[in-house]
């Protein structure tokens, strides 16, 4: 690539009940990740229709997830936050893609095969092509950073197979429009590190999910004190202490899951968290436990709905984000007109 900004682009699905697993996993990342990098983070709405939205609450959830962004730290200031159908360079650049990822490639998802199941003559077409859009939202902005989860990753390879077939297949038209070395960049996929898959409070070999019927689950960002202290108490754990390292942990899913909850919340190494704990008891450890999730989540539950509440200042905050987005996927979006051959009035 010639010389090209280092770009952060992630994007969360609204689909409602924002809970633990998607801060520690995703939004936390994105607040760390503003000091090193221009970032643009997305509310994936075109994305959340692929199976069947209820349009209210569609619309509420966008602005929940938006809300989430700004309460966790993501300054809409200085980065970049907008919802998804703001901004048509993706579905335009979803289609070109749509006609270079290859049906096999596509077929090889396995997030379509679990959650199409056995259903997939049913499925959506959207839902099968996603990784097309997932592919064409990264690169309108030719972004060379996305911060994902670990169920992410094969989407993100096919993105950066994506992004090599086109400079393969339009190499010569690349040429003349003016670009030597390719016109999209790979991009690098940033696989978020130690405590990112939250597991459900139930459960330890699952991972904490919105669609878990039961909410003692998972903790949801939008949980008062006391129900985040319900749902500790009532949490999953084995009867015995707590290890002293974190080999000690192996074999004990619900018990590794609580000590990286906390570790990832005070910003500690497991470790760390057992170095201090080691040798005690969850009747001590989940009080403690308590504390910290109430002194991390509360404030943060609490300003994501003054937020929510104040649609004025959301919606006007994703209008501009939306625009400064427009604002940099629209020449990157006349170029790949250009080199597909596409006629454009001048
Ligand atoms: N597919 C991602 C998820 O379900 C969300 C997403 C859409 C995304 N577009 C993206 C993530 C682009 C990173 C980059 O979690």
């Amino acid at each position: 690539m010639t010389e090209q900004t280092q770009r952060v682009f992630s994007g969360v699905q609204p689909t409602g009940n924002l809970h633990l697993g998607n801060y520690l996993g995703a939004i936390k990342r994105f607040v760390e990740m503003q000091d090193s990098y221009e970032c643009i983070y997305c509310v994936v709405d075109m994305h959340a229709i692929t199976v069947w939205q209820d349009p209210q609450e569609l619309s509420r959830n966008t602005r929940e997830v938006t809300a989430a962004y700004i309460a966790a730290g993501i300054k809409p200031d200085e980065h970049i936050i907008f919802n998804q159908s703001q901004v048509p360079q993706h579905a335009e650049l979803a289609w070109i893609f749509n006609c270079v990822a290859r049906m096999g490639w596509l077929n090889r998802m396995t997030q379509f095969k679990d959650k199409a199941g056995k259903n997939a003559e049913n499925s959506s077409v959207g839902l099968y092509a996603y990784p097309n859009l997932m592919a064409a939202d990264i690169l309108a902005y030719r972004a060379t950073h996305v911060p994902v989860g670990e169920d992410q990753k094969q989407h993100l390879e096919l993105a950066r197979d994506i992004a090599q077939k086109f400079n393969n297949d339009f190499s010569k038209s690349i040429k003349q429009a003016g670009f030597k070395d390719g016109f999209f960049p790979q991009p690098e996929p940033l696989i978020l590190g130690e405590a990112t898959r939250v597991m459900s409070l139930k459960d330890g070999s699952k991972k904490m999910s919105k669609s878990d019927p039961s909410d003692l689950s998972r903790l949801n960002l939008l949980d008062d004190a006391e129900t985040i202290a319900r749902k500790v108490k009532k949490a999953r754990t084995d009867p015995d202490a707590l290890p002293s390292e974190p080999k000690g942990l192996d074999g004990r899913p619900e018990a590794a899951n609580l000590v990286s909850i906390y570790a990832a919340l005070s910003d500690q190494t497991t470790a760390d968290v057992l170095n201090e704990y080691g040798g005690q008891q969850f009747s001590v450890f989940k009080p403690a436990l308590v504390d910290l999730a109430v002194e991390k989540l509360g404030p943060m539950g609490a300003e994501m709905k003054r937020l929510m509440d104040d649609k004025t200042y959301i919606d006007g905050v994703l209008a501009k984000g939306g625009e400064q987005a427009r604002a940099i996927a629209e020449p990157i979006m006349d170029n790949v007109k250009r080199i597909v051959g596409f006629i454009r009035a001048k």
